[in-house]
């Protein structure tokens, strides 16, 4: 099996198992109020990502690269993100590393993009000089540093070396561009967020469980691992909790599993300063096509702004005020994990 079979066949295995989600964001629910103060005109719902305006505080997340269909999927992509203003990042550009001619599948989205933010992405076990060079040559904004090990394990031909992993890590933040340090849909945990910050990392992307399933696909692909591991890590409602006590010292980023504006505002409310798309745009992206897909990510950034003025706020700031309820899990795991004292619920009585 080469890499570029496999980036073409986790896009087909994503798709086959696109409906099958488990939304923990539902845990997470607003209190109606009767009686807003502001309107919809006055909410301004601008993000500002490395030095850039984006239209909304939602970016389309990591995923493709290295074949002819991975470079057609990035361009329109691409044209989506920049006629929506938002931050587009690309999958892996390890490929890039090994098969040179693979280059032209991810500089495509850039010619696109233009001044569009444009994220980079590549593995945890590269060299950071090697990290330095892929972004040069992308041209990136930032780079996300994606951390798989599980989907590694559950991969029949995936890595089994880890132990360079820390050295590298230690080396990121002497990197002349941002790093996001970026999981792929099994979450984060306190503990790794404290590890993170021991080495200067500024922004993390949490990617939670509950969308894009890596485990079910490498289960899929190899055809003989227990299916029980399908279930592993935390949900991007759980990460988000996790995160609490490091919203000071990190710019969380989140995803996995967001499938409606209602997802981003709630992501936004835990503290997020962005939150990313993958599975929804790519399928919406091969049903329905680019134009259809920017009027969908269109869609999306009216409705933050309605949702926005429903919660009566004006801006990202006032929404981390604003009162949320929390399902029973939700509020045992935040207990039980002795996180912190928040009582979410009444947030705004503060
Ligand atoms: C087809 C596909 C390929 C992906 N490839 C990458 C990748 O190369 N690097 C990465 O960090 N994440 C990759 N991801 C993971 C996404 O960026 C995201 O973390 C995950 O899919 C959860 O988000 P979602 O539920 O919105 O899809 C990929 C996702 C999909 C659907």
């Amino acid at each position: 099996m080469t890499q570029q079979q496999r980036k073409d066949e986790h896009i087909y295995w994503a798709e086959k198992f696109y409906h099958e989600k488990e939304n923990s964001l539902e845990g997470i629910r607003f209190i109606h109020q009767g009686l807003p103060k502001i309107d919809v005109e006055g909410v301004d719902i601008q993000t500002h990502l490395f030095d850039k305006v984006q239209a909304a505080p939602f970016y389309i997340n990591a995923m493709t690269g290295g074949t002819t269909k991975a470079k057609d999927i990035n361009q329109q992509l691409a044209w989506v993100a920049k006629r929506a203003n938002i931050a587009l990042a690309l999958g892996s550009a390890s490929i890039v590393t090994r098969e040179e001619e693979t280059l032209s599948s991810f500089l495509i989205a850039k010619e696109e993009l233009q001044e569009g933010t444009f994220i980079g992405n590549i593995g945890l076990e590269y060299e950071p000089s090697m990290i330095e060079d892929v972004a040069n040559r992308l041209e990136v904004d930032a780079m996300q540093v994606h951390i798989n090990v599980a989907q590694e394990l559950f991969m029949p031909e995936g890595n089994r070396t880890f132990s360079s992993w820390k050295k590298h890590l230690s080396m990121l933040s002497t990197l002349p561009f941002p790093v996001i340090i970026k999981e792929v849909g099994f979450g984060m945990s306190g503990e790794t967020f404290t590890e993170l910050i021991e080495n200067n990392i500024q922004y993390v992307d949490l990617s939670g469980r509950g969308g894009t399933n890596f485990a079910q696909i490498e289960i899929a692909r190899s055809n003989h691992r227990t299916e029980n591991l399908a279930t592993w890590g935390q949900t991007t409602a759980e990460s988000l909790l996790e995160a609490q006590p490091f919203l000071n010292d990190l710019q969380i980023f989140a995803s996995g599993g967001i499938q409606s504006p209602l997802d981003v505002v709630k992501c936004m409310a835990l503290g997020a300063q962005s939150v990313g798309v993958a599975g929804y745009f790519l399928h919406f992206l091969l049903e329905h096509g680019k134009e259809k897909t920017l009027d969908e990510v269109l869609r999306w950034q009216e409705e933050i702004r309605l949702l926005y003025t429903l919660l009566n706020c004006k801006n990202h700031k006032e929404l981390q005020y604003t009162n949320l309820f929390l399902s029973d899990h939700l509020q045992h795991w935040y207990n039980t994990r002795q996180i912190g004292q928040e009582n979410f619920a009444c947030r705004n009585k503060k």
